[in-house]
């Protein structure tokens, strides 16, 4: 095909590409020391590649997963290499069929301010909804939601008036499967490390508890928020809070495994789960997945995510920074659990 440029764009960005790079592997949590700021040159889009403006960075945990030299469902970061990253972004270069100079879309991309990549990391045209903010693209309506989603409806299984544990529950994943748990009629309970968080989860977002696992004995606190168990935990902390959460499995109860942001940071292997013979006592499943998983079936979930923002069932927030240098320091924010709802750094506004 003849490749196609957006010629005013190329010209207003004709500058350096900024990146911020992986430094060295972390031992253990994170520092601001990992990553290094450089300049590199804007690449050239091959065959079935585009080359992308980056509008916005997803800040995720899996990030740090990337920077580890483990085995994953994508290949370690190399050191030297732009961090990895979903992005908003849009095309001004584009050498691959079907993706016009112009389009907004959500990427696989890296923390620069220009990528190229294969349209195969390219994973959905961004369509402005009147009332919804681009950036929810990213969180709400992009990632975020779509694990939330997915994790908690296909994984979890919710029935109206089950109950519905999450840990994490401020966070950008959480706060979404709280309020699902809720439009599908089930009581919902949150786990979050501070009391500010608590009132937010109860008090705005309709969770009808919030526990805060930094200051109670959970174990306590679980039965009395939970008095007739567990029906299913959407668990993204792993760690004691599941080792925990699985005693008050109720039969045929469902923990859908989203990950371990508590084990992320830790040295070798994490421990196993001592209570897991409680599934078997339950008759009960716990069942890992990714996002990717469900990736012929975004459109659907974007659509009914999309309905229920705008039937105001859905409240998000995104907690946003400007400016790529703030991105290794927002990221560590994941860990210290600094913020409410998705992180998110915006680099540039789409031009039309
Ligand atoms: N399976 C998938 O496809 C998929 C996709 C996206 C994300 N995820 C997973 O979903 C989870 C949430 O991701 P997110 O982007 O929405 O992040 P997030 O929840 O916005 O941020 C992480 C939160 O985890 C809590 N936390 C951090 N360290 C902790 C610890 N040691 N013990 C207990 N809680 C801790 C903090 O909240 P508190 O203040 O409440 O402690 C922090 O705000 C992560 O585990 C991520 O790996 C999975």
């Amino acid at each position: 095909m003849q490749k196609v440029k957006h010629v005013s764009l190329l010209t207003a960005v004709r500058q350096a590409n900024r990146q911020i790079s992986l430094k060295k592997r972390p031992v253990g949590a994170p520092t601001a020391e990992d990553f290094e700021a450089r300049e590199a040159s804007i690449g050239t889009p091959g065959r079935g590649e585009v080359l992308l403006r980056n509008l916005f960075l997803s800040i995720d945990p899996a990030i740090r997963g990337w920077m580890s030299d483990a085995r994953s469902y994508l290949p370690p970061i190399e050191v030297g290499e732009p961090i990895r990253s979903g992005t908003l972004s849009q095309i001004i270069e584009s050498n691959a069929e079907g993706w016009p100079v112009g389009q907004i879309v959500q990427a696989l991309a890296a923390w620069e301010s220009f990528s190229v990549v294969s349209s195969r990391n390219l994973h959905g045209k961004v369509k402005s909804i009147e009332g919804i903010p681009l950036s929810a693209m990213l969180s709400v309506l992009g990632g975020t939601g779509l694990t939330a989603y997915f994790g908690l409806l296909d994984v979890g299984q919710p029935k109206a008036g089950e109950t519905v544990l999450v840990s994490a529950a401020a966070g950008g994943v959480g706060s979404i499967v709280g309020q699902i748990a809720k439009i599908k009629g089930c009581r919902a309970v949150g786990l979050t490390g501070s009391d500010e968080k608590c009132v937010w989860l109860t008090d705005e977002l309709g969770y009808d508890e919030a526990i805060n696992y930094k200051t109670t004995d959970l174990r306590v606190a679980l039965k009395e928020a939970c008095p007739d168990g567990v029906d299913v935990f959407f668990d993204s902390v792993g760690g004691e809070i599941l080792n925990t959460a699985l005693t008050r499995l109720t039969h045929r109860g469902r923990v859908a495994l989203c990950g371990a942001i508590s084990q992320i940071n830790q040295r070798g292997l994490p421990p196993g789960p001592s209570n897991y013979l409680q599934l078997l006592a339950r008759s009960a499943r716990m069942e890992g997945f990714t996002t990717l998983d469900f990736a012929n079936r975004y459109d659907e979930a974007r659509a009914e995510l999309a309905h229920w923002i705008g039937e105001g069932k859905i409240r998000h927030r995104d907690d946003i920074v400007e400016g790529l240098e703030n991105a290794p320091v927002h990221f560590l924010r994941l860990f210290s659990g600094e913020h409410r709802g998705k992180l998110m750094v915006k680099l540039a506004d789409a031009e039309v």
